[in-house]
């Protein structure tokens, strides 16, 4: 079921009761509205699955202690669809953008420089970087002209990535194709997958016109749920596929679609074994026959593909899709190797926060536009103002599907619906999967710096449409 124009406006118009159930969203799977190609869909599972490159980090004599980087945002043409050739926008002309590897605690620092016809912005999703680098959506780098970044990473290993923040563009500008993976690192000495057999996976949705190029609708009505795409791109490339021994694999799996919620499964099913989530490992193990993904959600996971014949086809899937989007990529298994890999009963040490000092509470609903506590956001006036240091407890209520996203401060859930946290919450979180007429409180600590950030949704087309909120820690 679509959102349709008459539907959306339906709801928007009415009054939403916090915990009330609302007939039409509390129903609603879809998370906003698709998008058909105007060309044939490519033939899935025909690609090989495409791994970004990592990048070599340089110095700098302004920043001795550091890992240095030089990145440019360029309009470039890449082939996406099988012999045609689409426009993208990309960090160093690809998409996804290369991947940056950084040590946990050691300086990273970046010079991005804006080669685009447009003003843009990036932020690292998931870093505690002082505010001037976190990619605050009105500190715009024009075109011509670069600016640096400075990461300094004192935080725990972890799956983040990086992508375009630009104030009520970010939606377009990550269709397009503004966004990579960083990975923070140390040296732990886990048996778990690495090297060629741990793989980050970057699943996106996009449509396409008659031409090839990228089909986007633009700000409308018909946008204002949140975009859809009809071909599921997993490293840039529509289903693609990947040739595994029969042998265990970590993949870091990015949900980094504007809208577009997942629940990905196996078939024939075998356990996702979760490691990590946004904020690094788990402290044990969690096994999952599927796994629910909202946008800017990461999962590590491990496979056993031991668990397959030699020759088997094993397809990962998602159960909310439909047709062409109920598949998301091919897993092609070969003959088993020496594994000497293994999934520790203990992964880390999470510690547990609190008690906290100020109890918070967030209304997201739609209201004309997308708001929080009915208010639009305002780079100028703080929706909350924690104490560095301080504890806090955030209780976020929605309308519809939201993926609320905090900067700065990772947090983990406390409960949702007053009920024990969901099987897809486990760990330091950064981003969290509210879905209609939920109630989700997190704990969060705001460390490391005070100054301006943000929180907001992560359905990039309510993003746009003014669901985020200033956060001045103070
Ligand atoms: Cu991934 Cu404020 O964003
Ligand atoms: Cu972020
Ligand atoms: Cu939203």
């Amino acid at each position: 079921m679509r959102v349709s124009r008459r539907r959306f406006l339906g709801i928007a118009g009415g009054t939403v009761a916090l915990g009330a159930a609302i007939p039409y969203l509390a129903q609603s799977a879809e998370t906003g509205t698709e998008v058909a190609s105007q060309t044939p869909l490519p033939t899935p599972f025909t690609r090989p699955l495409p791994v970004p490159p990592v990048l070599k980090p340089g110095s700098h004599p302004d920043f001795p202690d550091a890992d240095y980087y030089e990145v440019t945002e360029s309009v470039a043409r890449q082939e996406i669809l099988p012999g045609r050739s689409t426009e993208i926008w990309g960090y160093n002309g690809i998409f996804p953008g290369p991947t940056i590897v950084s040590r946990s605690g050691r300086r990273t620092v970046i010079k991005r420089t804006n080669a685009l016809p447009a003003p843009t912005v990036t932020h690292l999703h998931g870093g505690q970087t002082p505010p001037e680098s976190d990619g605050f959506p009105t500190d715009l780098v024009s075109p011509s002209s670069s600016r640096i970044y400075e990461y300094p990473l004192r935080q725990r290993p972890a799956t983040l990535w990086y992508h375009d923040h630009t104030m009520g563009s970010t939606a377009p500008n990550n269709y397009r194709g503004l966004m990579g993976f960083h990975l923070i690192e140390d040296d732990e000495n886990l048996p778990v997958p690495r090297g060629d057999r741990d793989i980050p996976l970057m699943i996106t949705d996009r449509s396409f016109a008659a031409d090839g190029e990228l089909l986007y609708p633009g700000m409308s009505h018909d946008s204002m749920a949140g975009v859809l795409g009809d071909v599921i791109l997993v490293n840039g490339a529509p289903w693609p596929v990947l040739s595994v021994a029969a042998a265990r694999y970590r993949f870091r799996l990015l949900n980094a679609s504007n809208a577009r919620r997942y629940d990905l499964a196996l078939d024939p099913v075998s356990p996702l074994v979760q490691i990590g989530s946004d904020g690094g490992l788990l402290a044990e193990p969690l096994s999952h026959d599927n796994i629910e993904v909202a946008p800017a959600e990461r999962f590590d996971v491990v496979v056993d593909f031991s668990h397959y014949q030699p020759g088997q086809e094993v397809t990962l899937v998602n159960r909310l899709g439909e047709g062409p989007t109920a598949q998301v990529m091919r897993l092609r298994v070969g003959q088993p190797l020496t594994d000497t890999t293994s999934i520790p009963a203990r992964l880390s040490t999470i510690d547990s926060l609190g008690p906290a000092t100020v109890t918070r509470d967030f209304l997201f609903r739609y209201h004309d536009v997308w708001t929080i506590n009915d208010k639009e956001f305002d780079p100028d006036t703080p929706l909350a103002s924690p104490r560095l240091g301080d504890t806090e407890i955030w209780r976020f209520v929605s309308d519809f599907h939201h993926s609320i996203h905090i900067h700065l401060a990772q947090f983990q859930v406390l409960s949702r619906n007053g009920e024990e946290p969901g099987p897809y919450d486990a760990g330091w979180k950064d981003t969290v999967d509210l879905r209609p007429t939920e109630l989700v409180s997190v704990i969060a600590r705001f460390t490391g710096y005070r100054g301006r950030y943000v929180m907001h949704c992560h359905n990039l087309e309510h993003e746009d449409m003014m669901m985020m909120g200033t956060i001045q820690v103070v």
